[in-house]
């Protein structure tokens, strides 16, 4: 009994005097206590359990309130204008923590990391545009029946046209953008190679693939004769890079307004070799993003002459890639903010 009151006064010490008073309960001390009860004689087995246990909660009291206290010690303001002394200890009331950037930003660094060294610069698009980025810059007239297929969100706000502001809904927005910006490459013989790894937005209903927010990565390339082999084997080689292995790819025939002829591109599944597994759906092959090469329109919205040059553009999904990658089973964890999750990158 003695050991108990002894014991009592150490650990109410240490939670007093630490700053991750938790690890106390996590000591072997009260582990040890519990550890004696079916030792003892029965007839004092009942009392000193109760006493034991009567510890237990006092010390969790204990911990509580003194977790209070740290957490005030949190929220006091700081003086900036206190006189500041480079040798004094750092004071230990606070549990340091490192954090680490969200698995996002990680991967787009990653992305922009690989385009770089072939030559593509990174630039990033915005979170609120206009119907003409949107659409009319990328061959989408009004009235164009493909402007239904990408379900924006709108402001109710409206432009001088009276058109609303759209939230970017893929990063095509930026396509007209980079061409002027980067025209004055072509007249040195340069080309014009960019990519826009940003946030998009569509009105979706949402599960475990689709989030009303989620990230794309624009790709434009213009030279003279530019050609589609470039544009696959560009993408082929940015893939095999970022998942580390030699993948296949297919191509195959589809319909985008600024691209001709567009394409969706398939990679070889990277997780089964081709031999059907649950992250591509048992085909082999995971569909991964659009592509073709610009449209002559697209090209003369920027006043580029579709004659002398030509270029190819793509869009993917980056959560998409790193939800491969990672082996994420539903993207809106990456959205949700969630510790559990963001803390395993
Ligand atoms: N913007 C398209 C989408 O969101 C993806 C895309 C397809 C981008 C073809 C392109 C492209 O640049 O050439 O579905």
């Amino acid at each position: 009994m003695a050991d108990i009151a002894q014991l009592r006064e150490q650990l109410l010490a240490e939670v007093a005097a630490s700053a991750q008073p938790n690890e106390v309960l996590r000591g072997d001390a009260l582990k040890n206590l519990y550890r004696e009860i079916p030792t003892m004689p029965a007839e004092k087995r009942g009392e000193f359990g109760q006493q034991v246990n009567a510890l237990k909660q006092e010390i969790e009291a204990a911990i509580e309130a003194r977790q209070a206290v740290l957490t005030q010690v949190e929220l006091a303001p700081i003086d900036v204008t206190a006189p500041f002394d480079v040798n004094a200890k750092r004071p230990s009331l606070l549990p340091a923590e490192n954090g680490t950037l969200h698995p996002l930003t990680q991967e787009m660094e990653c992305i922009s990391n690989i385009f770089g060294r072939m030559g593509f610069v990174t630039e990033e698009s915005r979170e609120i545009d206009d119907q003409y980025h949107m659409f009319e810059t990328l061959n989408f007239p009004k009235g164009h029946p493909a402007r239904d297929d990408w379900d924006t969100f709108m402001t109710v706000e409206t432009d001088k046209d009276g058109d609303p502001f759209i939230a970017p809904a893929h990063t095509s927005t930026m396509q007209n953008r980079i061409l002027r910006k980067y025209a004055g490459n072509l007249k040195e013989g340069n080309a014009i190679a960019a990519i826009v790894p940003d946030r998009t937005f569509r009105n979706e209903d949402l599960d475990a693939r689709h989030e009303h927010t989620f990230y794309q990565v624009e790709g434009v390339y213009v030279d003279k004769n530019v050609n589609a082999g470039m544009l696959v084997a560009t993408l082929q080689k940015f893939l095999e890079e970022y998942y580390g292995r030699a993948l296949e790819v297919s191509v195959n025939p589809f319909y985008f307004p600024f691209t001709e002829p567009s394409f969706e591109f398939a990679l070889s599944c990277p997780f089964c070799e081709k031999k059907g597994c649950g992250i591509c759906s048992q085909s082999g092959w995971i569909e991964l993003l659009g592509c073709g090469m610009i449209h002559p329109n697209v090209l003369n919205a920027a006043d580029i002459d579709p004659n002398e040059y030509t270029g190819f553009a793509f869009g993917c999904g980056v959560d998409r890639l790193i939800m491969m990658k990672h082996n994420i089973e539903d993207i809106r964890h990456l959205e949700s903010g969630k510790l559990k999750f963001l803390r395993q990158f």
